[in-house]
């Protein structure tokens, strides 16, 4: 993954150090095990980086005064070689002339490797792959920086965004995109690059977004946009419309509980957006006309993780509202396995980050084999949302902690309203259960903010049990998807080896792990299943489990059977997914932070996944 930035001005009194440093701050949500910079001093470069959080690097070298007008950063989050100084970025030719930072993976970095050390007699100092692209740079330099860059390039396979500087041309940053995110901000007197939007907001609105296989420069007057051809080409503006400040913590400890409490809000925004007033529901975004969607014959959902758990009850609910076959599939499976996609199949992708690569991939795969391509995504302008046919965009808002979470709730109110339109488009859902559904959706944020009331005795029930080191996680029906994604929460977060399963399974192999005060976490929102989950909490209490059980106001009979009840708010089976993660996502966040874990940073994890 991890996240870079690029900065060329021409006044004195804005240090790039200081920029670019700001913005890989804002980039840590892609990696942060490691970070550096290159700045060009006086024509020589001077590179400085550190392992662990950009603060290791701030302290390294905040003795120097640095000064400097162009310069080039990097957060890291390891892919080749694991996380340490010599391994951070930026990487260097041997003369350390030119330097580069990459994000991405270059698949035949050895095969360039052992040519490099065959030809050049080229000494490696790290373990990266990044590095041979600084010293294939190095080998083609003759004065003109670009020119190295796109020869260097042809050699090389994979998925990258990359920024090269070159000692000599202190001028001018040379950025390409392949299959990795970058964008160009437009200042005054200055210009940037960078991985991602929130790197530049506190200098610029206006951005170009760099597609794959160009090439951008960027001096502090000009920047340029050069297609694969070598050709200059133009691009309309992409302006940027919210403000920095709705990716601060404005007063909570970490950003993930933020976005918990902000989850009513952003339900609010998905929904009321998509309502008309005469009731209906538009799909902005989406051009599908009544003879597409009476055409296709099947659904395919894919994405990872939190968004491939959205998909999970994405599945119920078309399949219930729509009556039609609905496939479901982790993006780095779907890819590899030849799935049956063909013209008559819509194929949904749900991204929050929209830069998933094997999202992006399953996403052209099915492209490829003239599936129709829906995407669910939240950020405005990715990748994922730019390949599609149509975009639904989700408005949650930026979403900063590793851990998802109103990204979810939200990608489960498109799930509903795509179900609730094509239902309605094929003829299969009446006036009545339309109506009655569409008013329960509209009442969810506020029972959510009711719900969200319940966060001080969650956090009592987290002192009693977050010293647990094994959780199990049961459900049924959409229930049981929500189990995956509450025990994903927990775990991402707090490390606790938690596991999740449909209740009705637990019986053919996993309950040889139930024993005495083991916790098992029991999701009983589903009406028609309620009876067989009350078995499913005896079964497991027979073994002596601890259960704590998440059910609706009015179904207390469960407190018979489980030592703790968390309520939900009362609603219809097929929504209460929009309401009974939200326990479970604020019970990980305090086990966690009663854990004392860096609860919007994990340990191994990144925010954005854009490598296979
Ligand atoms: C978990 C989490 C990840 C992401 C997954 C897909 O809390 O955030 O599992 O859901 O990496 O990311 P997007 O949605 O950006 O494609």
């Amino acid at each position: 993954m991890c996240g870079i930035v690029g900065y060329v001005g021409n006044s004195a009194a804005r240090d790039a150090k200081d920029i670019i440093i700001d913005g890989l701050k804002k980039l840590e949500y892609r990696g942060y095990d490691s970070a550096g910079i290159a700045l060009n001093i006086d024509g020589e470069l001077q590179i400085r980086k550190h392992v662990g959080r950009i603060a290791n690097l701030e302290n390294l070298i905040a003795g120097e005064t640095l000064a400097s007008r162009i310069g080039i950063g990097h957060t890291r989050w390891a892919t080749h070689g694991a996380p340490s100084d010599v391994n951070s970025h930026p990487h260097c030719n041997s003369n350390e002339t030119i330097a580069v930072v990459h994000n991405g993976i270059i698949e035949n970095y050895v095969e360039i490797k052992e040519w490099l050390a065959k030809e050049y007699g080229i000494t490696f100092k790290s373990e990266t792959d990044t590095e041979v692209i600084a010293h294939l740079i190095g080998i083609y330099y003759d004065g003109d920086l670009q020119d190295a860059v796109y020869k260097a390039v042809e050699k090389m396979r994979g998925a990258y965004a990359i920024g090269v500087v070159a000692a000599a041309e202190p001028d001018k940053i040379v950025a390409v995109r392949k299959d990795a995110p970058l964008i160009a901000g437009l200042g005054e007197d200055c210009n940037f690059i960078a991985s991602d939007i929130p790197a530049l907001l506190k200098h610029v609105r206006k951005i170009y977004l760099i597609e794959n296989n160009e090439t951008v420069v960027i001096k502090s007057d000009s920047v340029k946009i050069y297609n694969a051809e070598r050709k200059e080409i133009k691009r309309d503006v992409f302006h940027v419309t919210w403000d920095a400040e709705s990716a601060e913590k404005e007063g909570y400890e970490h950003f993930m509980l933020k976005e918990i409490h902000e989850q009513p809000k952003g339900l609010y925004e998905t929904l009321t957006r998509r309502i008309e007033e005469d009731g209906s529901i538009k799909l902005d975004g989406i051009n599908l006309s009544k003879e597409d969607i009476e055409n296709f014959d099947k659904v395919f959902i894919v994405a990872c993780g939190t968004a491939y758990h959205a998909g999970l009850v994405g599945k119920f609910v078309i399949e219930n509202l729509a009556k039609i076959p609905v496939e479901i599939d982790v993006a780095s499976e779907f890819r590899y396995r030849d799935p049956f996609v063909n013209e008559r199949t819509l194929f949904i992708a749900i991204s929050q980050s929209g830069e998933t690569l094997d999202t992006l991939a399953a996403l052209r795969e099915a492209k490829r084999k003239g599936a129709r391509i829906l995407s669910v995504v939240n950020v405005v302008g990715s990748s994922v949302a730019r390949e599609s046919d149509d975009v639904f965009y989700t408005w949650a808002g930026p979403e900063i902690a590793v851990a998802s979470t109103k990204a979810y709730t939200t990608q489960l109110m498109c799930m509903y309203l795509i179900g609730l339109y094509m239902g309605r488009t094929r003829g299969i859902l009446d006036e009545e259960r339309y109506t009655n559904y569409l008013k329960e959706l509209k009442e969810i944020p506020d029972k959510l903010k009711e719900l969200l009331k319940k966060e001080n005795e969650i956090h009592d029930l987290a002192k009693e049990i977050y010293k647990k080191e094994q959780v199990f996680f049961i459900g049924r029906g959409s229930d049981a998807g929500v189990s995956y994604e509450g025990s994903l929460k927990l775990k991402e977060i707090s490390y606790i080896n938690s596991f999740a399963i449909a209740a009705g399974e637990l019986k053919h192999g996993t309950i040889a792990l139930i024993e005495k005060d083991t916790l098992v976490i029991a999701l009983a929102t589903q009406e028609k299943l309620y009876e067989k989950m009350l078995s499913n909490i005896q079964e497991v209490k027979a073994r002596g489990a601890y259960v704590i059980g998440i059910a609706k106001e009015n179904n207390t009979e469960i407190e018979k059977q489980a030592d703790r009840v968390i309520y939900i708010p009362n609603c219809i089976d097929e929504i209460s997914p929009l309401l009974s993660v939200v326990p479970l996502q604020i019970l990980a966040y305090y086990i966690a932070r009663e854990r004392g874990c860096d609860i919007d940073k994990p340990k191994n994890l990144a925010k954005s996944v854009t490598v296979e």
